[in-house]
C-alpha cells in the first residue's frame, strides 16, 4: 500500500515501540499495533505483559476488562488468563477448549519504552532493539524530556516520510521553529547501514534560525547541522546543532546549542499510527528547560507534522488508495528509507513463504 508497492503493509518480525513505560499500570490498555489488538497491563511484580486484545470467546477487548492478580479476567463473561495467554478459568465448565487462549507477545522494558514483537517468538532477540548508549541516552549531553505520545490517522510510512525530508522544516513549520530558514536548499548526506538510514543536513554561514536565536540569545551568521537518523522500522534519533562560523582554517566554531529529538512510529492500524516523541536540550542541566522545549514543540512542530500526515492520509483515502507522485533531489533519504522498508517487508515475506509461516502483507 502507498507509498510502499501494492500488498505490502508492514514487516512482523521486528521490534516496536508498544508504549512508554509510565502508560502502562495494573490497569489494561487496548493498544491496536500492526493491525492487531493489543492489551498491556502489569503483573504484581511491576513486569509488563503483552496480550491478544481480543477475547476468544466474543470477542470483547481485554485491554478493557481487568487485572486479577497477574491474570487478565474478560470483562464480559469472566474468562481468565493467564500472562502466558494460556486460559486460566472459563466460569460455566471446567473444561478448556484449546482454542480458548491467547496469543504472548515478546515484551521487553527499555530506557522508558516497552517494545512488542508482533512476529514469530522465536525470532524475537532482544540485541536487536537500539541501545540507548547508541540513542545517546547515556551520553549525559543532552537532558531529555519524555512521554509525548499522539495516535495520528495516518499510516506509518507518511510519518516516516515526514521524518525522511527535513526541506519541509521551512515551510510546513514556518509559523514556529521553521521561522527565518529551515534547510530547503540543501540536499542532504545519506548514509545507511543493515538496519539504519540517516540524513544529515550541513549549513555554512547563515542566518541563525529565529528558534534558536531565541534560546541563544544570539544573533547573526551561524553554521548549522541537522539530519536524523532511523533505526528501522521505528525509531529516528535527531540532531540539529548550531555552531558560530567555522573559522578560514576550516575548524569548526563553538557550538552554540544542540537539540535531540526521538520519534517513535509504530504502525496501529492500516491507516493509523502511534507518535511517541521525546525531546532535549544540551545548554541547561534544569529539566524545566527541556520541559519547556518539549511544550513548545508538542503545541506546534509535532501538531504541524500530524496535521500534514492526516491531510495526506485523507487525500489518499478520497483518491481510493492510490496516490500519484513526483520525486524531486530532496526526496533521496525517502526513497532510499521507502526501499528498505520494502526490502524488509518482501525479505520476511520469502522467509514466510519458505516455512508457511504467518502472512505479513495486507493490501
Ligand atoms: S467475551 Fe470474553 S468471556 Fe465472553
Ligand atoms: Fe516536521
Amino acid at each position: 500500500m502507498y507509498p510502499l508497492p501494492d500488498g505490502l503493509f508492514a514487516a512482523r518480525n521486528q521490534w516496536y515501540i508498544a508504549a512508554w513505560s509510565e502508560e502502562v499500570s495494573r490497569n489494561p490498555m487496548e493498544r491496536w499495533i500492526l493491525d492487531e489488538p493489543v492489551a498491556l497491563y502489569r503483573k504484581e511484580n511491576g513486569e509488563a505483559v503483552a496480550l491478544e486484545g481480543r477475547c476468544p470467546h466474543r470477542g470483547f477487548p481485554l485491554g478493557k476488562s481487568r487485572v486479577v492478580g497477574d491474570n487478565v479476567q474478560c470483562g464480559y463473561h469472566g474468562i481468565t488468563f493467564h500472562s502466558d495467554g494460556s486460559c486460566a478459568a472459563i466460569p460455566s465448565q471446567p473444561a478448556i477448549p484449546a482454542a480458548c487462549r491467547l496469543k504472548a507477545y515478546p515484551l521487553v522494558e527499555q530506557w522508558k519504552w516497552l517494545w512488542i514483537w508482533m512476529g514469530d517468538p522465536a525470532l524475537a532477540d532482544e540485541s536487536l532493539i537500539p541501545h540507548e548508549d547508541e540513542l545517546g541516552l547515556t551520553d549525559g549531553d543532552h537532558v531529555i524530556a519524555s512521554g509525548g505520545y499522539d495516535l495520528v490517522a495516518g499510516r506509518y510510512m507518511l510519518l516516516h516520510d515526514n521524518l525522511f525530508d527535513l526541506t519541509h522544516v521551512g515551510y510546513l513549520h514556518m509559523p514556529n521553529i521553521g521561522a527565518g530558514g529551515g534547510a530547503q536548499d540543501t540536499v542532504p548526506e545519506i548514509r545507511t547501514g543493515p538496519n539504519w538510514i540517516s540524513s544529515l543536513y550541513t549549513q555554512r554561514n547563515v542566518d541563525i534560525p529565529q528558534f534558536f536565536s531565541r534560546l541563544q540569545n544570539h544573533t547573526g551568521k551561524v553554521d548549522r547541522l541537522q539530519g536524523l537518523k532511523l533505526f528501522l522500522p521505528c525509531l529516528h534519533m535527531g540532531g540539529s546543532q548550531i555552531f558560530l562560523p567555522q573559522g578560514e582554517d576550516g575548524r569548526p566554531g563553538k557550538r552554540l546549542g544542540s537539540l535531540r529529538v526521538y520519534h517513535g512510529v509504530t504502525p496501529a492500524t492500516r491507516d493509523s499510527s502511534h507518535y511517541f516523541f521525546a525531546i532535549g536540550q544540551s545548554w541547561s542541566d534544569d529539566p524545566a528547560a527541556s520541559q519547556e522545549l518539549f511544550d513548545y514543540n508538542r503545541r506546534s512542530t509535532f501538531q504541524e507534522d500530524m496535521m500534514a500526515t492526516e491531510c495526506i492520509e485523507e487525500m489518499i483515502q478520497k483518491m481510493g488508495g492510490r496516490l500519484s507522485e513526483i520525486l524531486v533531489k530532496a526526496d533521496v533519504a525517502c526513497v532510499t528509507g521507502r526501499r528498505m522498508f520494502e526490502r524488509m517487508i518482501r525479505a520476511e515475506l520469502s522467509a514466510d513463504t519458505a516455512d508457511r509461516g504467518t502472512l505479513t502483507t495486507t493490501g
